[in-house]
């Protein structure tokens, strides 16, 4: 499958896709989703990628949310089938093997604010704005907003975005814990790219290992979660890379990891 509306760079064990719509704002219509699944399906099944980065292009915007332009000709059933859609690129960025970084360059409104919650890591620009304005337009979020948010930020926060379709700084996105860091936009990507080399540098079956405990633990109790952490600790033993990181620690060298 041939890509319009997305690109993808891989240097050094990190791919970097770009949604590339800039006239659009980087919206998310029918045939970016697509592409984005056909896209994250090969990343995922790429044992040489490590991390991943998704960004937007231009200078205005991560993603502007779903297309306005694409959904209001949506009959309900189509409109159902669109939300589908969505919460399928959601779940595959989510659990995809690799970490995902969003690097949020710009507008995160809607169906982009929720692609960024679907990340496991979010860094923003100065000039990036959060909400989710979907009340605006008579409809709720369609790609997780609702659940993700609240899981992310606490009820309270979630329920003032969600229920006000207001924007916010990155700063205050960063202050109730959306985002972890706000940059210069110069030096947004550079460091985006300094945090991925240094999870590539790790022992990627841990660190995938790493993934499935917090995901997956997030949805049990602690006492389960705890239990499942002990399962991957002693698959981990199971692996090269623990023999070589330990190895190399008592021979005070850098650990040279396979990723097996
Ligand atoms: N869908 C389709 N086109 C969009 C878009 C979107 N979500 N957001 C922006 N665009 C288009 C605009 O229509 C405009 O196109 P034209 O030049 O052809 O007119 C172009 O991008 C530039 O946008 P603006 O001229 O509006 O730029 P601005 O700087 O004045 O405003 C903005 C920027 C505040 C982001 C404004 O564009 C805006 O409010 N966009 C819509 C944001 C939104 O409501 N997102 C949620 C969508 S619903 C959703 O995502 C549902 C879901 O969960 C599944």
């Amino acid at each position: 499958m041939s890509w319009n509306n997305i690109e993808k760079n891989v240097t050094g064990g990190i791919a970097t896709v770009t949604v590339n719509r800039p006239k659009a704002l980087n919206a998310l219509n029918y045939d970016t989703l697509k592409e984005m699944l056909d896209c994250f399906g090969e990343i995922g099944k790429n044992k040489d990628i490590h991390a991943v980065i998704i960004t937007g292009s231009g200078e205005k915007a991560f993603i502007a949310g779903a297309d306005i332009s694409f959904m209001a000709e949506l009959e309900p059933i189509e409109a159902r089938e669109f939300a589908k859609l969505g919460h399928e690129v959601m779940h595959v960025i989510e659990n995809l093997p690799q970490p995902v970084i969003a690097a949020v360059n710009g507008f995160a409104l809607g169906g982009g604010c929720e692609l960024a919650l679907a990340c496991d890591i979010r860094l923003a620009s100065e000039n990036a704005k959060f909400g989710q304005p979907e009340v605006n337009l008579g409809v709720l979020p369609g790609f997780g907003g609702t659940q993700r948010l609240p899981r992310l930020v606490g009820k309270g926060h979630a329920n003032e975005l969600l229920f006000s379709g207001k924007m916010i700084t990155a700063g205050e996105a960063c202050r109730i814990g959306l985002v972890n860091r706000v940059l210069d936009p110069e030096k947004l990507l550079d460091e985006c790219i300094s945090l991925a080399e240094m999870i590539v540098a790790r022992g990627p079956v841990a660190v995938r290992l790493c993934k499935e405990a917090v995901n997956n633990g997030l949805e049990m109790d602690l006492a389960r979660g705890c239990s499942y952490e002990a399962d991957l600790f002693g698959v981990c033993f199971a692996s090269r890379d623990q023999e070589e990181g330990m190895k190399a620690f008592l021979e005070k060298r850098a650990p040279k990891f396979v990723g097996k």
